[in-house]
């Protein structure tokens, strides 16, 4: 058993108190790879913005979870050699689908793991979710629950349509399983494709789709019921449409693909809702930045010259996040 403690990681609990009171939200951005990794701490080391670092079920398969762990600890190290001496970054588990599972993660040095029971019936929900927190509390892990259900794949799950979170159940869900944060569903999903072009409209000045707006009433109606509790919001990626443009220029094919426009994530991150996920949008900005060399370097072969303008990409969208849509720069508690 190794604590989070000891490596130099932080739960979501203080994190997500002051974010809500401050209105602006944290971000979590998954990592598989090493300059995933190197993009996002360099982005919030330089931003001074707290962070979560999110470790999906797949990473774990992809890259061995003894080595993201390690990983993770390295992270807090880098944090403090680019000048960032009180780094406040947290390991958290992305979409558990097992008390085990989530067990393993905090048993390996995790600070926070989510549960997702979203797709069980509610009691099994309630129970399953329950366990996982009564474990993860005895070691001072924050633990984030799911309730509602995305459009599109989750935990390897497909669901055709968005089954919004009720309102009506948020206050009995976290009083019985005492979790410390809950993901809900407002129309947001997984994935590069996250509506239907027939569901949006043209923007007449730009020229570009417009998808239809978030269920910003379930928000409210979930907020009136638990006032201050945090509000966490899955596949808020955004699909830069420049990096979209630029991965079909190089030979990619991206066809239709459609985010969350940013000034609902602006919106909702001054709400309740304190951790905004983002995966898609910085698999896009890799695929970008490899593609662009590829296709204009087609003799390079030393990784190092695509994986790091990759990488630069990465981080500049990180940034972007951080500076400019989530508000969570200069939000670190020791800012020297
Ligand atoms: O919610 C899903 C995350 O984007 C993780 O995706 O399971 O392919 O690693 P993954
Ligand atoms: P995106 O696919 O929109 O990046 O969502 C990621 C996510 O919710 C991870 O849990
Ligand atoms: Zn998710």
């Amino acid at each position: 058993m190794i604590s989070y403690k000891e490596l130099g990681l932080v739960n979501t609990k203080d994190m997500f108190a002051k974010a809500i009171k401050g209105g602006y939200a944290i971000p979590a951005f998954n990592f598989n790879n090493m300059e995933q990794l190197q993009a996002i701490v360099k982005a919030a080391a330089e931003t001074k913005s707290p962070v979560i670092l999110q470790v999906s079920k797949g990473a774990r398969n992809y890259a061995n979870q003894t080595l993201l762990r390690y990983m993770a600890e390295g992270a807090v190290e880098y944090a403090k050699e680019l000048g960032c001496n009180h780094p406040e970054i947290v390991l958290h588990l992305d979409h558990g689908d097992s008390f085990e599972l989530c067990k393993s993660c905090i048993d390996m040095g995790f600070s926070s793991v989510m549960i997702d029971g979203s797709h069980l019936p509610y009691d099994e929900n309630v129970a399953l979710t329950k366990q996982v927190v009564e474990y993860a509390h005895q070691f001072d892990v924050t633990v984030e629950g799911e309730l509602g259900v995305l459009a599109g794949v989750e935990d390897e799950v497909v669901a055709e349509h968005h089954t919004y979170t009720r309102p009506e159940e948020v206050v009995d869900f976290v009083t019985k399983t005492g979790c410390d944060s809950l993901a809900i569903s407002i129309g947001t999903s997984h994935g590069a494709y996250k509506f239907k072009p027939e569901q949006c409209h043209v923007d007449p000045q730009t020229g570009r789709l417009v998808p239809p707006p978030l269920a910003f009433d379930v928000l409210d109606g979930v907020m009136n019921e638990l006032p201050g509790f945090p509000i966490v919001l899955h596949g808020s990626s955004s699909v830069p449409q420049e990096e979209v443009d630029a991965i079909n220029k190089f030979g990619g094919k991206l066809e239709a693909a459609i985010g969350i426009p940013e000034e609902e994530l602006r919106k909702a991150a001054k709400s309740s809702v304190c951790k905004i996920n983002i995966d898609s949008d910085s698999r896009l900005a890799m695929t970008a930045g490899i593609r662009k060399v590829f296709a204009e370097k087609p003799a390079e072969f030393d990784p190092r010259k695509y994986l790091g303008p990759a990488r630069d990409n990465m981080e500049k969208l990180y940034k972007h996040k951080i500076v400019s849509v989530l508000g969570s720069e200069n939000k670190l508690a020791q800012l020297d």
